[in-house]
């Protein structure tokens, strides 16, 4: 006889009346007390319906204030967070730091920090909450050799002057240097261009805002107008080797190609190398053109990803 035969069966059933009678009372005493004190709070102040609608009145009063301040109006995209996208980013940043509690700590603190950038800066930080918190979470906690940072591709440039803070926090002192045409509007080959949900210029002058407020590391950073498979542009900024690089300019095949090559020129030994929106079905020439260069000759591994982000070392 199965469990559930067994269960059912006729003696069973005799041996576990007492308890399912417990149950049975107890779940009535709990409805006795819940009317109890709906009926109570009617008799201090109207029905109990109308102490129903108040409640909920006053829920929804809070939700909307929520949602002002983390729902996707006038941003786009929202920064709620569900609770098996944020456990599975921090098992993703736990595997590839080697430390759990740090990558908890991390992704929480960059959570705080992209929606006090998003609240106070110019812009927004391009891509979903899991993405941006893992890659202000990860970078610091992959101990870079250095504290060159190269970003291809800013947008607003909020994303760099997160990370500016996150490495600080780590007791580092970040030198920033960004790379972007500065188009007015994000450029992407292929893709409709169209204003920004914000309504923001894509300019330096927002960019040169948004790192303001990542203290003086952020009013330091060198900006370099211009595409990055360009030659004046690469050897405008090509006079040091980068601890980090985060790339994430042009999303197709051919451009994360392009920039995959330069980086391997000018990434430092130990190099972390950062491939935003790998595996985004959204973008499948990123991870096209990462499988192929990972094929060829390289000086980069291959450490595992988080969201949608590839992490390299440069050896
Ligand atoms: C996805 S956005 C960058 C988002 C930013 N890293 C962030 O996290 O908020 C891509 C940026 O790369 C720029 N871009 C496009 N083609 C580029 C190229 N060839 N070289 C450098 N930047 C490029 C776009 O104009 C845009 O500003």
């Amino acid at each position: 006889m199965n469990s559930r035969s067994l269960l059912r069966s006729s003696v069973s059933r005799r041996l576990l009346r007492p308890v399912a009678d417990l149950i049975d009372q107890r779940i009535e005493r709990q409805v006795r007390s819940a009317v109890r004190r709906a009926t109570d709070r009617g008799a201090a102040g109207g029905s109990g319906s109308e102490q129903l609608v108040r409640d909920v009145e006053l829920l929804q009063r809070r939700q909307l204030t929520f949602e002002l301040l983390l729902g996707p109006r006038g941003r786009g995209i929202s920064r709620m967070v569900a609770e098996a996208p944020l456990e599975r980013l921090y098992a993703e940043v736990a595997a590839l730091s080697g430390d759990r509690d740090a990558a908890v700590r991390n992704v929480a603190a960059a959570f705080r920090l992209l929606v006090a950038l998003e609240s106070l800066g110019v812009g927004r930080i391009a891509g979903g909450t899991m993405n941006i918190c893992g890659k202000l979470g990860t970078i610091p906690l992959l101990d870079p050799p250095n504290d060159e940072i190269l970003e291809i591709g800013t947008l607003y440039g909020m994303f760099s002057a997160g990370l500016v803070r996150m490495m600080e926090r780590d007791g580092r002192s970040p030198s920033l240097t960004i790379v972007d045409p500065f188009a007015g509007v994000q450029l992407q080959p292929g893709t409709e261009q169209r204003p920004d949900p914000t309504g923001a210029p894509v300019d330096e002058h927002a960019v040169r805002t948004n790192l303001g407020l990542a203290g003086p590391a952020g009013a330091a950073a060198r900006i370099q107008q211009g595409f990055s498979e360009d030659p004046e542009t690469r050897a405008a900024v090509s006079d040091r080797r980068y601890g980090v690089i985060v790339v994430d300019g042009d999303h197709s095949a051919k451009g994360v190609a392009q920039d995959l090559e330069w980086a391997e020129e000018i990434a430092a030994p130990g190099a972390v190398v950062v491939l935003d929106d790998y595996g985004d079905p959204h973008w499948p020439g990123i991870k096209n053109a990462l499988d192929d260069h990972l094929k060829g000759d390289t000086r980069f591994t291959y450490l595992g990803k988080a969201a949608h982000s590839a992490y390299l070392r440069a050896s």
